[in-house]
């Protein structure tokens, strides 16, 4: 299949590895030259880690590469796609923008798909002339590591689009679930308001930002706790959730924590900026709490 994906940030890197490394051939579009020498780098690390756990051979690894190509300009990246993916950054009125583009620029069979963690899938698809072509694919970050994809049928997505992203999904190596097109959908609906709560947690005093991570993990059985977590997920992309389900569902329980809305004003953004729970040294991975929280 041609596949492009809009946007080279963490998400769309991820996206774009794991099409190529199952035999597609992939298009990785951004606005910026350099995002994109970026995101190739990124990618050629991240399947060096697979050659060295003999999940992939270095032979695999030049193919899955070879198949991937770049672009700075969106219709041209997407003239002979049978699907585009976009995992651009997670603001309304430019993915609607994008939408209206793609929509003009890909062909009339293409499979516009979305990878927002949020968004209204409808909403998205209304900016379309064809919102039963528009649909869902709601990737994890690391995406070459989580199984998960939420699939997400908008309200005019047609049975035969959610059936072909479901079969590539599993083709990919991938588990996809199916939902319905509500706030948040059920991935966020449930993490974030998990998040939410071990900052509010944290902001009353409760415990600390070890003890609190530590419950979890150990606990629960979560890989990393829920602090470590927003910042790995990034602490401005949990708010903007946060503020979607509240505005979405309307209830009280999920208002951002001020100190989340804190947080992201200082621009602490958890990995991305250096800060946010724990601070980040690159090429280090020891967790050192933040000044603000020792
Ligand atoms: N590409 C390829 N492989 C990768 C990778 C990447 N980007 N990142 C990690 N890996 C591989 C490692 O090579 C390693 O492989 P093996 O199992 O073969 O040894 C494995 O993944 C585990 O990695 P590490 O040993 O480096 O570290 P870890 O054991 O601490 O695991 C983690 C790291 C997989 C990220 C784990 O901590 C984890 O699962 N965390 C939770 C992740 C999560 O919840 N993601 C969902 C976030 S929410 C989201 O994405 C959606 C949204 O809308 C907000």
């Amino acid at each position: 299949m041609n596949i492009s994906v809009i946007g080279a940030g963490q998400m769309g890197n991820g996206i774009a590895h794991v099409f190529a490394q199952n035999g597609h051939s992939v298009v990785l579009i951004d606005l910026s030259r350099e995002n994109l020498e970026t995101a190739l780098a990124v990618i050629g690390r991240n399947m060096d880690r697979q050659v060295a756990k003999e999940k992939m051979t270095a032979e695999e690894k030049g193919s899955a590469l070879s198949r991937i190509s770049t672009s700075t300009e969106l219709a041209e990246g997407v003239r002979h796609a049978d699907l585009v993916v976009e995992a651009a950054t997670e603001l309304v009125d430019l993915k609607l923008r994008i939408f209206k583009d793609l929509d003009a620029a890909a062909p009339d069979q293409c499979i516009l798909a979305t990878n927002t963690s949020s968004i209204s899938i409808t909403r998205i698809a209304a900016a379309t002339g064809r919102p039963e072509q528009v649909i869902g694919m709601h990737f994890m970050n690391p995406v070459p590591v989580m199984r998960l994809v939420e699939v997400i049928r908008g309200y005019d997505t047609s049975d035969a689009v959610t059936a072909q992203i479901v079969d590539l999904s599993k083709a990919i190596g991938k588990v996809p679930v199916t939902v319905n097109d509500y706030a948040g959908f059920v991935a966020n609906r449930i993490l974030m308001p998990m998040i939410n709560e071990a900052v509010q947690t944290l902001w009353q005093g409760v415990g600390g930002v070890e003890e609190i991570d530590t419950i979890m993990k150990l606990g629960m059985a979560h890989p990393m706790g829920p602090l470590q977590l927003a910042d790995f997920i990034g602490l401005d992309t949990c708010l903007a959730i946060m503020k979607v389900l509240h505005e979405g569902l309307g209830e009280a329980k999920y208002a951002p924590c001020p100190l989340l809305v804190q947080m992201v004003t200082a621009g602490k953004l958890g990995v991305k900026s250096g800060e946010g729970f724990y601070t980040y040294t690159a090429g280090s991975k020891d967790l050192v709490v933040a000044p603000a929280f020792r």
